[in-house]
């Protein structure tokens, strides 16, 4: 079991027959063997496949919004990787508890979970660290009475980016990337005015969709997919394809574990890069895969660190890998599969 969970396991006396929301919790076996009435929230598509075999619809939910689950002892939330995602996360889950309920974040001390004071303060009193072990930390806080209740319009943020040839508004919320901006290298990406191939292309790693929305309006001759693992993303992406009237289909996918059928082109920011810096294995396993989700002649478009030695990977497994541009930090590589 994942360390934040054998941190609970540790306290489960706290835990054992309650009524409980659990959120962004690894996929591992916690729910099985600490006996709950578990009602776990993920945005992470990874995890809801994870825990789909142990928990029945009702007891999991994949999406941008916190389940309304009545009647609840506690809540727990695992300390996300982006700090604004814990302060979403507990703004949706306070309103949930009854005055006097314990709310508990735990995480890796590493990631953040030291800042428990200042996430739990305008939720609760009496907040107190109740253990330290495994790299983590467990706190608690009392609820108030009178939480605000939750206003997704309040987390949301809407940005107009200016291109030569259109205006977009780029829908995000805390923590999808690149919240309330264009990434850099997403921006080189939409530099390149190549026109697509015709039919069906894939946004993989769609993030709020800036990608698809721009790139749809260019070329439009192609009918876009757009996927991610992350559940804010795949809602702002709709939101966005909406804003800028553009049709598309949205859907979460693991890697490409949902993508199904070939794709005339495929394009991507894609997440590979850890910061581990010669760490291409997930990149690797992505162009490998990704050939069976291209047509004859479809093409691979993506931007990337420029250090990220991609070129002889693409070329393993796709084609010739032309630099279609590049500055000091990205390049923007095309392949194009066997014909
Ligand atoms: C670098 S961002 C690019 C976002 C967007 N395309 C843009 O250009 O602004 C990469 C995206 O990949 C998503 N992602 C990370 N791991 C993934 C996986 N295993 N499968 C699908 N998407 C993933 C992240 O949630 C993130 O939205």
């Amino acid at each position: 079991m994942d360390n934040t969970s054998q941190i609970l396991e540790r306290s489960a006396e706290l835990f054992a027959g309650k009524r409980l929301l659990l959120v962004n919790p690894p996929a591992d076996g916690l729910t099985g063997e600490l006996p709950a009435d578990w009602h776990v929230w993920t945005w992470d598509y990874s995890v809801q496949q994870g825990l789909s075999s142990r928990l029945d619809q009702q007891h999991l939910s994949f999406s941008h919004l916190c389940p309304q689950v009545d009647g609840l002892d506690a809540a727990i939330l695992v300390m996300p990787k982006a700090i604004e995602r814990a302060e979403y996360a507990l703004a949706q889950m306070a309103p949930l508890l009854k005055s006097g309920c314990p709310l508990y974040l735990v995480g890796e001390k590493k990631g953040g979970v030291t800042r428990a004071e200042k996430l739990l303060a305008p939720y609760g009193s009496a907040i107190e660290k109740l253990d330290s072990a495994r790299h983590c930390q467990l706190w608690r806080s009392i609820a108030h009475d009178q939480i605000a209740a939750f206003q997704l319009a309040d987390w949301q943020r809407s940005i107009r980016l200016e291109f030569p040839d259109q205006a977009v508004d780029l829908i995000s919320l805390p923590g999808v990337f690149s919240h309330g901006r264009l990434d850099e290298g997403s921006q080189l990406l939409l530099e390149e005015m190549a026109p697509l191939p015709s039919g069906k292309v894939l946004d993989f790693g769609c993030g709020a969709g800036v990608l698809a929305t721009v790139l749809a309006r260019r070329n439009p001759g192609a009918r876009f997919e757009l996927v991610d693992i992350d559940a804010l993303a795949l809602y702002c992406a709709t939101q966005t394809l909406s804003q800028n009237e553009v049709q598309a289909q949205v859907y979460p996918s693991n890697g490409l574990s949902d993508v199904h059928g070939r794709f005339a082109a495929v394009v991507s920011n894609p997440p590979f890069h850890t910061g581990i810096r010669h760490d291409t294995s997930i990149a690797e396993q992505f162009f490998n895969e990704v050939t069976r989700n291209l047509l004859p002649g479809g093409e691979l478009r993506i931007v990337a660190n420029g250090f990220l030695k991609y070129p002889p990977l693409i070329e393993a497994h796709i084609g010739k890998c032309r630099v279609l541009r590049e500055n000091n930090r990205f390049k923007v590589y095309s392949a194009v599969a066997p014909g």
